[in-house]
């Protein structure tokens, strides 16, 4: 099953997330890195400034989860410009080796393909950020997803565009449709780490770390997966019924394993 690890607050999971990217850069210079988007990875991009300081990362290859269908790619909420901004910039990454897949409608049928290949080519994901919507989405993967899913078009639900549309001027402007890699492209990433905070995402994480392995709840794709690591706020963590077993088997961890 996936590693749960309760921390006290999102700036500590953003550290904890921060370091374990900080040793696989060390390991590996031109690690690929899995980005994602939204509220949740702030954290951890703003915990990685201070962690990578005097780090070369000219080498560091990204891919992002996702990004919306038909949206300009310099409206500042596409998902290429939030990279650029909360990732790119702030850490130096080289840009022309930070991917995100390509929402413009002219090529549409072929960008998921195309962006499996890449991903593909550059030796596959070494470390996965990931969030969870309140509906157990992860990337854009929706609920009834299939867990063999590659990237590709997908329709966001009313849910998820009303959660989004503090990100827009108005909710008729939150795009009605994405890309996204699949449940498929996700799951062979090498190593996925999941962080939710707050009690709105207490329901989906319970229901992705110990509910039944489900198509209604895509987050539930991580327990196929063998090196899942869960951060979670005491909030996001009150629904798990393990909670108690997850705090003693982190607190006994020997330090070298990470996580
Ligand atoms: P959030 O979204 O990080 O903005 O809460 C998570 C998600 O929808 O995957």
């Amino acid at each position: 099953m996936a590693e749960v690890v309760i921390v006290e607050n999102p700036a500590a999971a953003g550290a904890l997330v921060a370091a374990e990217i900080g040793r696989l850069i060390a390991r590996r210079a031109d690690a690929v890195l899995g980005l994602a988007t939204g509220s949740t990875p702030l954290p951890v991009y703003s915990a990685l400034r201070s962690q990578l300081e005097g780090v070369d990362v000219s080498h560091v290859r990204g891919f992002a989860l996702d990004e919306y269908v038909g949206i300009d790619p310099s409206h500042p909420e596409s998902y290429r410009s939030v990279i650029t901004r909360e990732v790119v910039e702030p850490l130096g990454l080289t840009p022309s080796l930070v991917h995100v897949p390509d929402g413009s409608l002219d090529g549409i049928e072929q960008a998921g393909a195309e962006y499996d290949a890449k991903i593909r080519a550059a030796g596959g994901v070494d470390l996965q950020l990931l969030g969870i919507g309140t509906d157990g989405h992860i990337g854009f993967n929706e609920p009834g997803s299939s867990f063999a899913s590659r990237t590709r078009v997908k329709t966001l639900t009313e849910q998820t565009r009303e959660d989004n549309a503090r990100f827009f001027d108005s909710p008729d402007d939150v795009p009605m449709h994405c890309i996204t890699q699949g449940l498929g492209t996700i799951l062979e990433a090498r190593h996925l780490v999941l962080l939710a905070y707050g009690e709105g995402k207490a329901q989906a994480i319970a229901d992705a770390v110990e509910g039944p392995l489900s198509a209604i709840l895509p987050g539930s794709a991580i327990q196929l997966h063998p090196h899942a690591t869960v951060v979670v706020d005491e909030a996001a963590a009150s629904k798990l019924t393990l909670a108690d077993y997850y705090r003693y088997t982190f607190a006994n961890k020997p330090a070298w394993q990470g996580i």
